[in-house]
């Protein structure tokens, strides 16, 4: 969900600021107009490794516990140094936090928590700088209930033009006491909360986060606004929150879901489902492209659409939508073989069929982290970011050492790639956070059955030392393990093998070896142990999923996840060869 001795990247990117001052190189925001290795500069997310900040949880310049924009921008060299081409910003925006921000009271603002406005100019301005684009997250499902829309829907009662904007009904039966229908909340119980008037509202998420009806037109316009707020601002792109969420059948009576299997935020919809993956959503991403390419150079956007087939994914990234979306297939596929190879040459083939370059990604802020996630037996990790209590034994060496090999296969594939914040450093997923400290809203709705996500969310640690390993000059908001100092980012630095030296390298490469390139596969490999395949631009990326160590194929060595037997490629571990 992310190298050596050698401290930094082999071809670093040039801090603009000291050089530039030839505007014909710079977008009308200041973006850098790197050319991406297509040729095409304003095509730069087709290969671009985009890294994900989970602002709350990177760096607090401020020692009030919690990161924050000055503590990003503050760090951003450290960003440009690990070779990533941009950076996406989790929701900063004014919220009440029931949902980490994914509750948005005010879409066009910085919530003081975080900074203001001329923080976040000052970040923009210092990434573009760096040769780093800025990629913000937009949450058009729903927002939160402190919303001034929402508070004003509830004053204004059934029937409002103000209500309309959400999705009120009336409950059934005589007195209206049962919700209008059985859908649930993704975080769990009904998707329906009664108001005291007695209405009924949807939320698919928390009951603190009322879902907008995208029928209503007042709803359009106003996210057209509040893309352009931040396009204007210089952002260079967008990450929609929910994308397969938006549209809803709400045709009377509301259909039931008991038929469809429905699980959570897993394979869903694509068989007319009341919610989830409609076709409708399609024509909201079409009107958004419009306003992203009227813009120069055009702006990008990348959907988190949990569909259920790669071909149902790559409708939304048909050349008039979205220009990404993530590959989830590839995050939840298990550490095998045949399990990797379908995700990925499912993916290839659908994303091709529409002309598009597909976006893979191991981890983020909703799923377990890796590195504890490839330790788990076979089948216990199907559904990571909701895991049931009594959690199986972890073994996090077996499942470091496959993260490390994971990384090198990500990225050595053609197309775009995400790193969450600390998958770079390896760290596992902090599995025993005490029961107080639990924030998610997840540990509620569920009756504590579920604990949530917030092991993935725990603060950066940056030294070996001090109150929060220099995540901040005071505490955390969330506790960070005691081993933490050891896997810092001053730690990693330093050592020649870590994690942190890998993902340098391997991303210094990329630059070298990356780009366009179709992938072919080698032949002479076990499939069912092994993933070999060759890139045109000369990388060659061979993976041993099976028990025992492999024959190298003849190639020049060029970095591999964990050491090299002699000739022979050991158990879980992944090589790049030139040639
Ligand atoms: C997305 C976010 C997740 C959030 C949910 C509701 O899945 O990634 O963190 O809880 O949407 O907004």
């Amino acid at each position: 969900m992310v190298a050596e001795g050698r401290l930094w990247h082999t071809s670093p990117v040039p801090d603009t600021s000291l050089t530039t001052t030839d505007q014909s190189h710079t977008s009308t925001t200041g973006a850098p107009d790197v050319a991406a290795p297509s040729g095409l500069p304003h095509q730069w997310w087709r290969h671009a490794v985009i890294y994900q900040v989970y602002v709350r949880s990177f760096a607090d310049s401020n020692g009030d516990g919690e990161g924050d924009l000055p503590g990003i921008t503050a760090r951003l060299p450290y960003l440009a140094e690990l070779g990533v081409d941009a950076l996406w910003l989790t929701p900063f925006y004014p919220s009440p936090l029931a949902d980490g921000g994914y509750d948005v009271a005010d879409y066009r603002d910085v919530d003081p928590r975080y900074g203001t406005l001329g923080d976040f100019d000052a970040l923009v301005e210092r990434a573009h700088r760096l040769g780093l684009r800025v990629v913000v997250d937009i949450v058009p499902n729903h927002t939160s209930s402190a919303h001034r829309w929402f508070q004003q829907a509830l004053a204004a009662g059934p029937g409002s033009a103000e209500r309309a904007r959400y999705v009120f009904r009336d409950g059934q039966g005589p007195d209206g006491s049962a919700p209008p229908s059985d859908w649930h909340a993704v975080f769990g119980g009904s998707a329906w909360e009664r108001t005291p008037d007695g209405q009924w509202y949807l939320h698919l998420f928390d009951p603190s986060q009322p879902d907008l009806d995208w029928g209503n037109s007042e709803v359009h316009e106003d996210f057209l606004a509040t893309l352009r707020f931040w396009l204007d601002r210089g952002v260079d792109g967008f990450r929609i929150d929910v994308a397969h969420g938006l549209a809803k059948d709400l045709s009377e009576p509301l259909r039931s879901v008991a038929e469809d299997g429905e699980h959570l935020l897993s394979a869903i919809g694509g068989h007319n489902h009341p919610y989830w993956d409609r076709d409708e959503v399609h024509e909201i991403y079409r009107e958004w492209r419009r306003v992203l390419d009227a813009y120069s150079p055009p702006r990008m956007a990348c959907g988190e659409a949990w569909v259920h087939s790669p071909a149902r994914r790559a409708l939304y990234v048909r050349p008039d939508e979205l220009h990404q979306a993530f590959n989830f297939d590839f995050l939840q596929a298990s550490w095998t073989a045949e399990s990797m190879r379908a995700a990925i040459v499912e993916s290839l083939a659908a994303s091709a069929q529409v002309g598009a370059s597909t976006t893979w990604v191991l981890s983020n802020h909703d799923v377990m982290r890796e590195a504890t996630r490839y330790a788990l037996p076979p089948g216990t990790d199907d559904v990571p970011w909701l895991r049931a209590e009594g959690a199986p034994p972890i073994d996090l060496e077996l499942g470091t050492r496959r993260a490390r090999a994971a990384a090198l296969l990500m990225l050595a594939l053609p197309g775009s790639a995400y790193v969450y914040q600390g998958e770079e450093l390896g760290l596992p997923e902090v599995v025993d956070l005490p029961e107080d400290a639990l924030q998610d809203p997840v540990w509620e709705r569920s009756g504590h059955r579920e604990r949530g996500r917030d092991g993935c969310r725990v603060p950066i640690p940056w030294s070996t030392e001090g109150p929060s390993y220099g995540f901040g000059t005071g505490g955390s908001w969330l506790p960070q393990p005691a081993s933490w100092g050891g896997l810092s980012v001053a730690a990693q630095a330093a050592s020649a093998g870590s994690c942190l030296a890998l993902y340098r390298e391997a991303l210094g490469l990329r630059r070298r070896f990356g780009g366009d390139g179709e992938l072919h596969w080698l032949a002479g490999f076990d499939p069912e142990t092994t993933l070999a395949f060759r890139r045109e631009t000369g990388l060659t990326c061979v993976v041993n999923f099976g028990p025992a160590p492999l024959v190298l194929p003849a190639g020049e060595v060029l970095l591999a996840s964990d050491e090299l037997a002699g000739g022979a490629l050991p158990p879980d571990t992944a090589v790049w060869l030139a040639g």
